[in-house]
């Protein structure tokens, strides 16, 4: 019983390991509740172009797309998927656009990419931004999880404290019945 309470424990533990390497390898993370608004950063230090993709369910969808002016201190917008949910800021010179994309829903998740051009024809990737959208549902869910979890080291712990007692209680019960046996020896000796 132990054992197997023990082995799920340490599964749990392994699986959750696994899931947030794999999570953590090949793009950033963002969580954010139904309804709120988030921001998603790039780079655009000697670039001139930027666009954002938005890759779900295997397509791959362009958000929005701007260029520098002449002189490289303002974007100017070449296109827009919602103007009224989508809007992409920038710093004075230009370094660091901004993403910021409103009322998030759950279409909204997946994964999101920056890509920005140079002189050079071909685009820039950075590492993708994933986005996780938490509805009540997640958060019950992990509150449920860590619930499993730590009920599971509980009945562990208590079952560790039962047979240990009753190791002790037979230890004793031995002891009893060793001293009486001794005790009869004596006498019939
Ligand atoms: C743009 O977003 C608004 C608000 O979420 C939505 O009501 C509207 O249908 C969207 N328009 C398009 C063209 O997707
Ligand atoms: C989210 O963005 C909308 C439109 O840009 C704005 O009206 C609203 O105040 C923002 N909400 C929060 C919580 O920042």
């Amino acid at each position: 019983m132990e054992k197997v309470i023990f082995f799920c424990v340490f599964s749990c533990w392994i699986m959750q390991i696994t899931s947030s390497d794999l999570s953590a390898g090949g793009s950033s993370d963002v969580r954010v509740r139904m309804g709120e608004n988030i921001t998603l950063n790039c780079n655009m230090r000697n670039r001139y172009e930027v666009a954002w993709y938005h890759l779900r369910s295997e397509e791959l969808v362009l958000l929005i797309s701007a260029e520098k002016d002449k002189l490289g201190r303002k974007l100017l917008i070449k296109f827009n998927l919602n103007s009224t949910r989508l809007e992409i800021t920038a710093d004075s010179w230009v370094t660091r656009v901004s993403l910021t994309i409103s009322g998030v829903t759950e279409s909204d998740s997946g994964h999101y990419f920056c890509g920005t051009k140079s002189d050079a024809p071909e685009m820039h990737f950075d590492k993708p931004i994933r986005l996780e959208i938490e509805d009540e549902v997640t958060v019950t869910e992990r509150v449920l999880m860590f619930g499993g979890v730590g009920l599971a080291v509980f009945v562990f712990f208590l079952t560790t404290v039962i047979a240990g007692g009753i190791i002790y209680h037979r230890g004793q019960q031995k002891g009893w019945r060793a001293a009486k046996h001794e005790a009869l020896m004596t006498h019939h000796s």
